[in-house]
C-alpha cells in the first residue's frame, strides 16, 4: 500500500508530512484525497481505510486502522451524505456524522496524528446574501446540517490538533453527482432543468483533494472554508456542464420549489476560501473551469 516514496518522503525545500490515513477512502472525496496524496511526494504512505474493514461506528476497526497506518494526518471523509435521507435515519445520521467523527478524532489522538475532518456548507441557513467565511454563525436547516456540526463540535472536543474543512456540492468521478445526473438527463430527454434559486459553491473532488494537501503541507490547523472560487446556481452548473460536454439540450431555469425534497436545503450556501488563500497562499480555481473541464472529460471530447 506504500506510495513508493516511503514514510518519510520530503517535498523539495519543504517537510516530510509523515504517513496518512483516510476514513471512507472509498467515496468521492476519499477516493480523490488518496491519488493526489499519493501523487504527492511530500507525503509517505497514503493508507485506505473504508468499509466495512473500517466502520466509523465500530471504534476497533479504526483504533486498528490507524495503529497499522502509523499516521501522523487521519483525514476523514466517511459520511452519511444522503441529505434526504438523513431527514428518516436521524441516529444513523448522528452515530455517522458526529459520534462517529468524535471518536476517530479521539481515537486518532491517542495516536498523535492531526486529525482533519470534511464538513458542510449545510451547517449555515443561506440567508447571509453573500459568500460565508468561518466566524459567520451557523443554522442548519437539516438533520444532515445539524449532525456535520455536532460532528465539527465533537472533533473540536477531542482536544487534539484538527482541521475542519468545510466543502460543498462535490462532482467528480466515480459516484454519482448533481453534474452526472444534469449530463445524463440532457443526453436522455434533450432537456434539463435547474433552480436558479438555489446557490452555492460547486467543487471539485480533485481540487478539495489538493487545496487539503495545501492546509497539511502549510501546518495549518482550525476551521477552513475549501471550495472552487465563484458562486454559481444550480442552473448555471447544469448549463455549464451540458454546453462543456457538447450535448445539444436545453437547459431551462426553475425554482427550488420546483423540486421538492425531504430536507430543507439552504438557499444560497456560497462558501468563501479566501482564509485558505491566505494561510496556505493556494488558490482554487473557479468552478466554471473545474465543470466544464470535468463535462468534457465525461463526454470524452477532452480538453
Ligand atoms: N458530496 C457533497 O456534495 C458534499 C458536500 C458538502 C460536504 N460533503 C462532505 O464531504 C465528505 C465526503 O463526502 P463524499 O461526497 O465523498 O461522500 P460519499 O461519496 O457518500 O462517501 C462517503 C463514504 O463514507 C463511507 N461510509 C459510510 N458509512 C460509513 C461508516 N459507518 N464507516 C466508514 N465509512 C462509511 C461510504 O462507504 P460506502 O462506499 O460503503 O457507502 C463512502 O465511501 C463528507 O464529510 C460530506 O459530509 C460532501
Amino acid at each position: 500500500m506504500r506510495n513508493g516514496c516511503g514514510g518519510n518522503a520530503r517535498a523539495p525545500g519543504g517537510e516530510a508530512v509523515g504517513n496518512v490515513a483516510v476514513l471512507g477512502a472509498r467515496g468521492l472525496a476519499g477516493r480523490e484525497v488518496v491519488r493526489a496524496l499519493r501523487e504527492d511526494p511530500a507525503f509517505g504512505w497514503v493508507a485506505e481505510g473504508g468499509r466495512p474493514e473500517v466502520d466509523l461506528t465500530r471504534p476497533d476497526t479504526v483504533e486498528a486502522f490507524l495503529r497499522q497506518a502509523e499516521p501522523a494526518v487521519v483525514i476523514n471523509c466517511a459520511a452519511m451524505t444522503d441529505v434526504d435521507a438523513c431527514e428518516g435515519r436521524v441516529a444513523e445520521a448522528f452515530a455517522l456524522n458526529a459520534e462517529g467523527a468524535g471518536r476517530a478524532a479521539v481515537i486518532a489522538v491517542r495516536h498523535g496524528a492531526v486529525f482533519i475532518q470534511l464538513s458542510s456548507d449545510y451547517v449555515f441557513d443561506g440567508r447571509k446574501g453573500a459568500p460565508y467565511v468561518e466566524e459567520d454563525e451557523t443554522m442548519p436547516l437539516s438533520v444532515y446540517g445539524r449532525s456535520k456540526l455536532e460532528g465539527e463540535r465533537l472533533v473540536e472536543a477531542a482536544g487534539g490538533r484538527w482541521i475542519i474543512a468545510r466543502t460543498a456540492w462535490l462532482f467528480g468521478p466515480g459516484r454519482q453527482n448533481y453534474v452526472d445526473r444534469m449530463l445524463s438527463a440532457a443526453r436522455e430527454t434533450g432537456e434539463v432543468r435547474g433552480a436558479t434559486d438555489q446557490r452555492g459553491s460547486p467543487t471539485s473532488a480533485r481540487d478539495l483533494a489538493l487545496a487539503l494537501a495545501a492546509l497539511i503541507k502549510a501546518r495549518a490547523m482550525g476551521l477552513y472554508h475549501v471550495v472552487n472560487a465563484g458562486g454559481g446556481s444550480r442552473y448555471d452548473v447544469a448549463r455549464t456542464a451540458v454546453e462543456a460536454a457538447g450535448i445539444a439540450a436545453r437547459v431551462l431555469p426553475a425554482r427550488r420549489v420546483d423540486f421538492p425534497r425531504r430536507a430543507t436545503t439552504p438557499e444560497d450556501s456560497t462558501l468563501s476560501a479566501e482564509k485558505l488563500r491566505r494561510d496556505t497562499g493556494h488558490t482554487v480555481r473557479p468552478w466554471r473551469e473545474a465543470v466544464a473541464e470535468y463535462a468534457a472529460a465525461a463526454a470524452g471530447t477532452g480538453t
